[in-house]
């Protein structure tokens, strides 16, 4: 016998472990795309400039709240950018204190506002060891910067040159390895038993790298780590459908005005938070494992992180292709939402 189609899913309300949500004008125009759907999210802390401090941390977390909708219940958790400089008493102080869930490390250059970041791995080693003791993860951007490295092989060579010598020498350092894209990435995770998950973006299951490039170039498709050859984006649909607990949703909605992407060096980052929901569902139903959703979005996540999992529903209904708005205005010019190229059948119920 074989069971009707499902139509309708009812699962515990999200959350995205790894988003953009800038300041200012931007912030009060895409935090409602996320709080709509999202319980929390892990908020990075790539501003001009960075969120490095306990104080920053917190004052950041203010201006977000205070850019809510009228009632929304949505909690974001702060992320602290990791410098040569990071002291581990203020580090540990922002854990203790409820203000930073976790702490990130962007290789210096890797990616946009990551000049600031980390050059010597040796010299951030008190810090990493404070936060092994703790217990507070460590997410990373795992690239290497060097310009003889391929843009593609960066992340792999990366887990080689900077991730495992870390996680030999701060062993219990928890790390969360953000937006795989790699199956050698999903790989490394799936092997290593203790202390390391992954994040995996919407984009990243769905693109690959000729969708970037073939046919011309499509600068909204460009983010960081960049997307790869398509056997590698089965590899992570295959990781995030799998309801292995070590891989779950962060979403890396990282918006840039139109004007800013759609220039001869436009800026890397793909908005995703209007229709992220849709897309995944889609993907997990072509999958044939929309069971295994929930699981990626809501469970395993909260579950490495060391919290329960949201009380509130959400739930996803599937008809007639949705719409959503190809762009959002925000005060500084138009961003444009992620375009997976195909329709979208799965609309979230208001
Ligand atoms: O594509 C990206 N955009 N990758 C990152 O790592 C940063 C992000 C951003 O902040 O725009
Ligand atoms: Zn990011």
């Amino acid at each position: 016998m074989t069971s009707a189609p499902i139509t309708r899913l009812s699962i515990s309300r999200p959350d995205d472990w790894h988003l953009h949500l800038r300041d200012g004008a931007m912030l009060r125009a895409v935090l409602p795309e996320t709080a709509r759907h999202f319980a929390r999210a892990l908020v990075m802390p790539n501003l001009v400039p960075p969120v490095v401090t306990a104080a920053q941390a917190g004052a950041y977390r203010d201006r977000i709240l205070a850019a809510l909708p009228e009632g929304a219940a949505f909690q974001p958790l702060m992320t602290l950018y990791l410098t040569e400089e990071t002291d581990p008493a203020d580090v540990a102080r922002a854990h203790a204190q409820g203000i930073a869930t976790a702490v990130k490390l962007y290789p210096a250059g890797a990616t946009t506002n990551a000049a600031s970041g980390v050059r010597d791995f040796d010299k951030v080693r008190p810090v990493l060891e404070r936060m092994a003791e703790i217990g507070m993860p460590l997410c990373v951007h795992g690239e290497v910067t060097d310009p003889a490295v391929d843009i593609f092989d960066r992340e792999a060579v990366f887990i080689d040159r900077v991730l495992k010598p870390i996680r030999r020498k701060v062993p219990g350092l928890r790390i969360v390895m953000e937006h795989v894209t790699t199956e050698d990435a999903v790989d490394f995770v799936r092997d290593t038993h203790k202390d390391l998950a992954a994040t995996i973006t919407t984009h990243h299951l769905i693109i690959n790298r000729n969708h970037i490039l073939a046919g011309g170039i499509r600068p909204h498709f460009y983010c960081l780590p960049v997307a790869k050859r398509e056997k590698h984006r089965i590899a992570l649909v295959q990781a995030a459908v799998s309801g292995d607990p070590r891989f779950f949703l962060g979403t890396d909605s990282a918006p840039h005005t139109d004007a800013n992407k759609l220039l001869p060096c436009g800026c890397a980052g793909i908005f995703s938070a209007t229709n992220t929901l849709s897309c995944l569902a889609e993907v997990f139903d072509a999958a044939g494992r929309l069971k295994d959703l929930e699981a990626f979005v809501s469970i395993n996540g909260a579950k490495f992180y060391g919290l329960p999992r949201s009380d509130r529903k959400l739930t996803l209904v599937k008809g007639a292709p949705v719409a959503y708005p190809p762009q959002i205005e925000t005060g500084d010019g138009p961003v444009t939402t992620f375009d997976p190229g195909f329709p979208l059948h799965w609309r979230v119920e208001a």
